[in-house]
């Protein structure tokens, strides 16, 4: 049975039994609200690691919009069944006190990879990430984190944070799960109409055709520039950003030698989808 935890003062003696025993602990970081893409990180944790903790906190620091925050969907009943269902050990859900207590001060800004794409449409929200992320790992006490790939610049920033205080623990970045016509999977999908749904996918194949393109010696303008137009046509209401960057710095790249990434972010329904996918 899962164990479900809502403080650290009950987090803590587990873990250390864990760790005293010598076993390697998991951690799976979500905000609830789990899918197929989630379940594969826990199922990933379990192949990798004697146990695995999931922690389920829609973390308020990174919302940028407070109508987003409330529109949040919380399932905690069916996350709980469903990571029972795939032999989670334990899961953390805190509280907002919990985890930001009367006098909280600290912020963790990770500069550089956090700065463009996400981080200039979403003023604030990498430190939001980057602020609870750390708490969690040293809230778990984990050996391992699980991160979804789907959050490609959310990655890129465990990542460096990781690197630059020296955490120990090690980032592990998991192949993003997609429903069968392509749509990345997320926890926004369900606000999606029919309509929506049905076309939603136009992201992921656009940029698909633009990387077959880019590789295929089309410029990188001209395939973006189409990438764009098929998202639209589709009926997106807005692209914000369809970009191709260098992989690990999400700074602009030309330079073929190293691995780049294309990714994109774009308005459906009102919903905000994102995507990115290797060149
Ligand atoms: O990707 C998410 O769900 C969140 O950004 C994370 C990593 C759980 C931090 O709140």
């Amino acid at each position: 049975m899962t164990q479900v935890i809502r403080t650290v003062a009950e987090l803590r003696p587990l873990v250390r039994g864990w760790r005293a025993a010598g076993e390697i602990v998991g951690v799976v970081p979500t905000m609830g609200a789990l899918h197929d893409g989630h379940l594969s990180l826990a199922r990933r944790g379990k192949v990798e690691c004697h146990r695995v903790i999931t922690t389920i906190f829609v973390n308020p620091k990174q919302f940028t919009n407070p109508e987003d925050l409330k529109k949040y969907p919380r399932t905690e009943e069916a996350d709980v069944a469903l990571l029972n269902s795939v032999g989670v050990d334990a899961v953390f859900i805190p509280s907002p006190e919990e985890v930001y207590p009367d006098g909280y001060m600290t912020t963790v800004s990770v500069g550089g990879v956090s700065e463009p794409l996400e981080g200039r449409m979403r003023p604030g929200h990498f430190d939001g990430v980057a602020t609870v992320v750390t708490k969690l790992f040293g809230m778990t006490e984990a050996h391992r984190g699980f991160f979804g790939q789907k959050d490609w610049q959310q990655l890129q920033v465990v990542l460096r944070l990781v690197r630059d205080l020296n955490l120990p623990v090690t980032v592990v970045g998991c192949e993003t799960i997609r429903e069968p016509d392509g749509l990345a999977m997320s926890s926004r999908n369900v606000r999606l109409t029919d309509q929506g749904r049905a076309v939603a996918h136009v992201l992921y194949t656009a940029i698909t055709a633009a990387a077959d393109d880019i590789r295929a010696g089309q410029s990188d303008r001209m395939a973006i520039r189409e990438a764009a137009e098929k998202v639209r046509a589709a009926g997106f209401e807005r692209v914000e950003y369809i970009e191709l960057r260098d992989a690990e710095t999400l700074m602009p790249s030309n330079d073929v030698r190293r691995p780049r990434r294309m990714l994109a972010a774009a308005w459906l329904d009102g919903v905000r989808l994102i995507d990115n996918i290797p060149v």
